[in-house]
């Protein structure tokens, strides 16, 4: 019904009372006050007049399912959203639907998170209405050690998304954090759920700071589109950019089952090809030179001996030698 509501506001040219929408929708006015009181903190910008009754001024920055469907042009992936103003963490959600059957494409998507979990056991700060805190199930037939190519691909179209939105120059740190200027704009966590040789389901956790104005005093490497942009993005655009660029390259890479369908364009906007690294392990840091990615989706190094060696993302964290890159 919140949604029939809607519907009909937004075919209203003017303001509408209360009375006529529920004479029109067959709900009582104490009904149609409260949709209209949800929409208000899902983000609509509804102005009420007690003379006049309701109008919809704005649809500034939702992300429910309704509004993302409106402007979404994919056809399996987001066919099925699960929205949640407040959740602990999308992946946690998207794990629980997977496990439940839920269909290869389905997206949850959240305003808020409580638990935003991050790589390597992180906490990821997640606020209300500032940024895109999403997860996507996808039902490939591939082995366990191919998944870590489909991060790598969420975030090349995460990377290319964010340049057609906001036309900022977003690049991709080995394997999947998105920067720009040098500092974090936005990071993937995959989890997966296979046999040895099947992957049953995964979940790609997609976060980036869209809107936000500034950060916990520890995360002195992060940084929003807006910071960098100086203005405000509007966050359902970039959701569709991803979604659809994210689905018809997805389709290529199932079909090849290769990763030469994207990887030269991965590496022409992997930041970290080229530079001196320094690789990160609970253990102990070693440095390194960064040359190129392995068709597995492994970084190809020499390391301080001269040896050349592939280091896969799941155990390493890397950072730039002179910097965060
Ligand atoms: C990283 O550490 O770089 C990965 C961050 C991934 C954060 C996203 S936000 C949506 C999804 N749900 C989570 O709990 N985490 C991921």
């Amino acid at each position: 019904m919140k949604d029939k509501v809607l519907a009909f506001l937004k075919e209203q040219k003017d303001y509408i009372s209360g009375e006529a929408i529920s004479s029109r929708l067959g709900v009582t006015r104490a009904g149609i006050w409260k949709h209209i009181k949800k929409l208000k903190s899902e983000g609509y910008y509804i102005e009420s007049s007690t003379k006049k009754g309701y109008r919809l001024m704005d649809t500034p920055d939702v992300i429910t399912e309704t509004e993302v469907a409106s402007i979404l042009n994919t056809d399996f992936l987001g066919r099925h959203i699960y929205y949640a103003e407040e959740i602990d963490s999308t992946n946690e959600k998207a794990k629980m639907l997977a496990r439940n059957g839920a269909e290869e494409g389905t997206v949850v998507i959240a305003d808020k998170q409580t638990m935003g979990k991050g790589r390597l056991g992180k906490y990821w700060d997640s606020p209300k209405g500032t940024g895109i805190w999403m997860s996507v199930i996808l039902r490939p037939s591939i082995v366990p050690g191919e998944a870590s190519q489909l991060t790598l691909l969420a975030g090349l179209n995460m990377c290319e998304a964010i340049q057609r939105v906001t036309g900022l120059e977003s690049k991709i740190k080995w394997p999947n954090d998105i920067v720009i200027a040098g500092k974090k704009v936005c990071g993937i966590l995959t989890e997966m759920s296979a046999e040895m040789d099947q992957v049953n389901s995964i979940v790609l956790g997609i976060g980036v700071n869209v809107n936000t104005k500034s950060f916990p005093k520890d995360l002195t490497h992060a940084t929003s589109l807006s910071l960098e942009g100086g203005r405000v993005y509007t966050r359902r655009y970039l959701i569709k950019e991803f979604l659809q660029l994210f689905e018809a390259d997805y389709i290529r890479y199932k079909q090849e089952k290769s990763s030469s369908t994207f990887l030269e364009r991965y590496k022409k906007n992997c930041v970290t090809l080229g530079q001196d690294i320094k690789i990160i392990t609970t253990e102990a840091e070693h440095t390194a030179y960064a040359m190129d990615i392995a068709p597995d989706g492994s970084l190809v190094i020499k390391d301080d001996k001269g040896e050349c060696k592939n280091i896969f993302s799941g155990e390493v964290s890397v950072r730039g030698v002179y910097d965060y890159i």
